[in-house]
Parts: C-alpha cells; sequence; structure tokens
C-alpha cells in the first residue's frame, strides 16, 4: 500500500478532523482493530462513500495521536476485506465496486444533478411559468452585479430600508398606492406571505376563491378551506379570513367591481374577518387600474375591516428571485411584523438589495411596459388565428372549457408537441362544480411562437370536435 503519496487530492474527507473517528484507548481491543471497526461503520453508514479517499495514514495518525503504523495496519484490513482500495502513487480510497448507501430515507429521490442551463426547448405557457428571462436582463444583471458591491449594511428582518423604499415608490408609480415603507414587510413570495400570516393567529375555517390559485390553497393544507363562488358576494358561513383575487382574478382575470369591494369590507368588518388580498401581477395588466385595491379602500375608507394586501415579484419577475411583501390594514399589522422579527428576514438581502436597485432604475417599469405590449399583440394573434373553440374567457390569460378526459389528454398532446399549457381544473377548490380544460397565459411568449402553438392546438381541438 503506498502511504502519504506526492499527489495525493486535497478531496473533502482528507482534510481536518472530517472523519467522526472514536478510539477507545482504554479498552482491550487493538488499536488498528478499532480502527477498522470504525471505519467500516462510517463506510457502512455512508459518511464516507465508494471512490473517496479516506486521509492519508499519516494525517490520520496525527489525527488521532496514535503511530502511522497503526493506521497502516488497519488500512491493510480493510483492504483485504476489499472494504479499500489503494493504488501506486494515488489516495487509498473506499472501494468503488461497493453499494452506495442511500443518503435519504426518499427511495425516490435520487442524487441532484449537476446544475446545467436552462434549456428553452418547451413552449411554455403556463400562467406564472413562461414569459421572457428577466435573470437575462442587462438591468437586472447590472442591479445584481452592483448589490454585490453594495454594503447591505444592518440587517433587517422587515426587509432591507432600500428594499421597502423601492417597492413602496414602485407601488405608487404602478398603482397610485401610497404605502409607508415602514409598514412593507418582505416575504419570499404570496405563499411565505399567506403563511407568515396564519402563523400569527388567525381562528378559523378560510374561505378561498373558487375557481382560485391552487398554489395557495396548497399552502394551507392544514386549515380548512371554505370554497367561496369568485364570481359573487361571499356568503355567510363563518370563516375567519378570506384570500381573494378583487384586481385579476385567478384564472379567469376579472376585476371585481367596486360596489362589490365595498359590501366584501362592509362584510368582513360586521363578521371580524380577515380579507387577504392576493395582488398577483395587477401592475402587468393592460388597462389602467382604476379600482382602488381592497387595501387602499380600506385605508381611504377608514374601514373597521383588516386587509392584509399580499404581493409578488414571482409573475412579473421570476420566482427564482423570491421576493414578496406583505402590506397590513388593522391591528394584524404589529402582530405580522413581530413574527417576522422573530423569524428573521424571509430571504437574502443581497437579492434585496439587487430588486431595490432594478425596481429604482426602472428596469421592471420598462419590464411591464414591454409586457403590456407583448399582450397587446398576443390579442391580435388570437383574433387573427381564427376560433378556438371552448374558448371562454380572454384576458390576462385565455381558458378553454373542455369535458373531463377531453382537457386531459389534450394537455398531453400538447405537451407532446412541446407545448405547456395549465389545467383549469386545478384551479377549482372542492368536489362540486369543477370546470375542466385550459388555462393559457398568451403573452408569454413571441407571437410568431403563439401563432403556432395556437394553430397546434386548434388543429388538435379540431380533431376533437369532429
Ligand atoms: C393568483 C396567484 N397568486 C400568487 C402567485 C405567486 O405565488 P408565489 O409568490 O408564492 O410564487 C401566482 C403565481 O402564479 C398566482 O397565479
Amino acid at each position: 500500500m503506498s502511504s502519504s503519496p506526492p499527489t495525493e487530492p486535497a478531496l473533502p474527507r482528507a482534510d481536518g478532523i472530517a472523519l467522526p473517528i472514536h478510539i477507545d484507548r482504554d479498552a482491550s481491543a487493538p488499536l488498528p482493530d478499532q480502527l477498522v471497526a470504525e471505519i467500516r461503520r462510517l463506510i457502512a453508514a455512508g459518511a464516507v462513500r465508494p471512490d473517496e479517499p479516506v486521509p492519508s495514514s499519516r494525517r490520520l495518525a496525527s489525527h488521532l495521536q496514535v503511530s502511522r503504523g497503526t493506521v497502516e495496519t488497519a488500512y491493510a484490513q480493510l483492504v483485504v476485506e476489499g472494504f479499500l482500495v489503494s493504488a501506486e502513487r494515488s489516495a487509498t480510497r473506499v472501494n468503488p465496486d461497493l453499494p452506495s448507501t442511500p443518503r435519504t430515507r426518499n427511495p425516490g429521490m435520487r442524487t441532484p444533478a449537476a446544475p446545467r442551463r436552462r434549456l428553452r426547448s418547451f413552449i411554455d405557457l403556463r400562467p406564472g411559468f413562461g414569459g421572457d428571462d428577466p435573470l437575462r436582463e442587462p438591468a437586472f444583471r447590472r442591479a445584481w452585479r452592483d448589490s454585490l458591491d453594495t454594503d447591505t449594511g444592518a440587517i433587517d428582518p422587515l426587509g432591507q430600508p432600500g428594499a421597502r423604499w423601492a417597492i413602496a415608490d414602485h407601488l405608487r408609480l404602478t398603482r397610485g398606492m401610497t404605502v409607508d415603507p415602514d409598514d412593507i414587510i418582505l416575504t419570499s413570495g404570496s405563499r411565505d406571505g399567506l403563511r407568515l400570516l396564519l402563523t400569527t393567529g388567525i381562528a378559523g375555517a378560510i374561505g378561498v376563491e373558487n375557481p382560485g390559485f391552487p398554489g395557495l390553497r396548497q399552502a394551507m393544507t392544514d386549515r380548512e378551506l371554505v370554497p367561496l363562488d369568485a364570481s359573487a358576494d361571499p356568503a355567510r358561513g363563518s370563516v375567519g379570513a378570506v384570500v381573494v383575487t378583487p384586481n385579476h382574478q385567478f384564472p379567469h382575470g376579472t376585476t371585481m367591481p367596486i360596489d362589490r369591494r365595498v359590501r366584501l369590507l362592509e362584510w368582513a368588518a360586521r363578521n371580524d374577518v380577515i380579507v387577504i388580498e392576493d395582488d398577483y401581477d395587477t401592475e402587468a395588466r393592460y388597462t389602467r387600474t382604476v379600482v382602488p385595491t381592497l387595501f387602499d379602500l380600506a385605508v381611504s375608507t377608514d374601514s373597521a375591516a383588516q386587509v392584509v394586501h399580499i404581493g409578488t415579484f414571482s409573475t412579473l419577475l421570476t420566482s427564482a428571485v423570491s421576493t414578496g411583501y406583505i402590506i397590513a390594514h388593522g391591528e394584524i399589522g404589529p402582530r405580522l411584523a413581530q413574527m417576522r422579527t422573530a423569524l428573521g428576514p424571509a430571504f437574502s438581502p443581497v437579492m434585496q438589495t439587487a430588486i431595490a436597485s432594478y425596481l429604482s432604475s426602472g428596469g421592471l417599469r420598462r419590464r411591464i411596459s414591454r409586457g403590456r405590449r407583448r399582450l397587446r399583440a398576443a390579442e391580435a394573434v388570437v383574433a387573427d388565428v381564427g376560433p378556438i373553440p371552448g374558448l371562454v374567457h380572454e384576458g390576462r390569460t385565455l381558458v378553454i372549457e373542455l369535458e373531463e378526459g377531453r382537457a386531459g389528454s389534450l394537455r398531453h398532446e400538447l405537451a407532446e408537441q412541446g407545448i405547456l399549457v395549465a389545467s383549469l381544473a386545478a384551479g377549482w377548490a372542492g368536489d362540486g362544480d369543477v370546470r375542466h380544460g385550459l388555462v393559457i397565459a398568451h403573452s408569454n411568449v413571441e407571437t410568431q411562437v403563439l401563432r403556432r402553438a395556437l394553430g397546434t392546438l386548434q388543429r388538435l381541438l379540431g380533431r376533437i370536435e369532429s
């Protein structure tokens, strides 16, 4: 066996004290035998894996304060047993042919693949998934680079002041909302905001729009959920909170009229129900926001209703930035701040600084303008390609209703053609009254790509129809 070869690679376990080996000098078993048993144990437990080097005999001897001969004897024994292999001029290592000990209790979970560059082989028309990649935008890259050179200053668990100011400004410029930056609490997205809210102690069931965004419902599986008709006033059922998308209903994209907003706040105040306003991607709407948000309405009318406005940059940018925020009207606000403070920052202050700089540079506003132009162009394509059977809504998304079996098989066939769309049924809560079909974010892609995708869709729908 070679000892301490000159070219020994500096691999993880070869340095320092990374191997937890226990030797008992008072035990009757000889030291080499103890060492053999310990290394067998570590291999069996997966602490050292097949083909990984073990420390050189010199290093291990000095670490364990035993003679080098003790280690060499133990290693020689393990080589004979087949646990280790040694070759001239290379480190002694665990036999590469030994079966790997699973590193996770989940048998379905494989070792993560090496990170790859993103592939663009699919036409992704799922809401919130496709669209052009903001991480490739020069403005975002500049903001990210700058953030690495910027001193983030003291870490504020509620969010870095620069980011909270930039978001307040963004809301003022794109939504006409006047929000005190101090009232903004950063989250890592809508679901994180919702969970934060739930941990502050909302009692009772939660009303959810039906249909509505499945992501938020899935984040509340520990709660009793009561489906509410998204197009009607809330029923009288007893709930502690309701989650609504009044500014851009998911998935239909409709806007809740002002009279229903007023009635909703009155109902919430009377019944002590917290109104959770999920305000995803409203800035991207192609028409100007004329109806005030529920939050604005509650503030301006000094409503007794508690309103929590949940915002996210997942849809305007990408969920890879893990950036959202929450703003509360009513006594729940200080409780939210207290909980966030206890939990610590929702996401990296470096990313917060990057987002602040991207917003302040006007990068996001330019992106929104581009998105609006693209939506108008996508609408023109939809008007141009002719009838799409089953199309029931056209806004930020196309909603196509179909029979259950047809919806599933069509999504499958589209996927086979490289076109990904969302399921309408996935947005419905409960068993009754589920509608089936497709939800398509048609402005995710360039017009030529959309035209091609819609052509395929029409062809497949035509086949179903005939
Ligand atoms: C209605 C709705 N709310 C919120 C989100 C974003 O959720 P999150 O910020 O947790 O990614 C989406 C994303 O598609 C959505 O469609």
